[in-house]
């Protein structure tokens, strides 16, 4: 059997401290909590995971540096590098891989300065304010990208 296209399901900085970090806005769940869901996700729509976090930009761009060659496709929550780094759209851009944006809050009811976002014109979607529910969401937009990618190459 053909082994399941590998999806790298990335998150930055802070994220770790999910459960413990402002529950009023990111709620209770852990980020193993999250990584369990994925998992869970991933396996009903036949993808494979690998789950990370970093606090480091640098790790962040050589990750989807790694992308590139090693995944199909990319969900990719980049925390507060979302409204600053150049170097992770560039990095996104060069992975010519689908790529699904994910935040837990909802943004756009937030401080100004996170409407906007470096990693969102590389994105073929974005998910925000549904919590972890959307990385789950990610993951089926994610699946509905790499299938019409199949058909296409058929
Ligand atoms: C976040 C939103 C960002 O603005 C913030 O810096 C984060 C988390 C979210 O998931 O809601 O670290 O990406």
């Amino acid at each position: 059997m053909a082994k399941p296209p590998l999806v790298f399901v990335l998150n930055g900085p802070n994220l770790n401290m999910l459960g413990r970090r402002q529950p009023k806005v990111y709620g209770r769940a852990t980020l193993a909590d999250i990584e369990k869901l994925c998992r869970e996700r991933a396996a009903g729509l036949g993808l494979a995971v690998d789950f990370r976090q970093t606090n480091l930009e640098g790790e962040l761009v050589g990750w989807v540096q790694e992308a590139r060659k090693a995944a199909a496709g990319i969900v990719i929550n980049a925390g507060a590098y979302t409204h600053t780094s150049v170097a992770i759209l560039d990095a996104l851009l060069m992975a010519e891989k689908p790529v699904i944006e994910v935040h837990l809050s909802n943004v756009f009811r937030r401080e100004s300065f996170r409407h906007h976002s470096y990693v969102s014109p590389a994105a073929a979607g974005v998910i925000v304010g549904c919590g972890p529910l959307g990385y789950a969401l990610a993951l089926e937009a994610l699946a509905g990208q790499l299938r019409g990618a199949r058909k296409k190459a058929r």
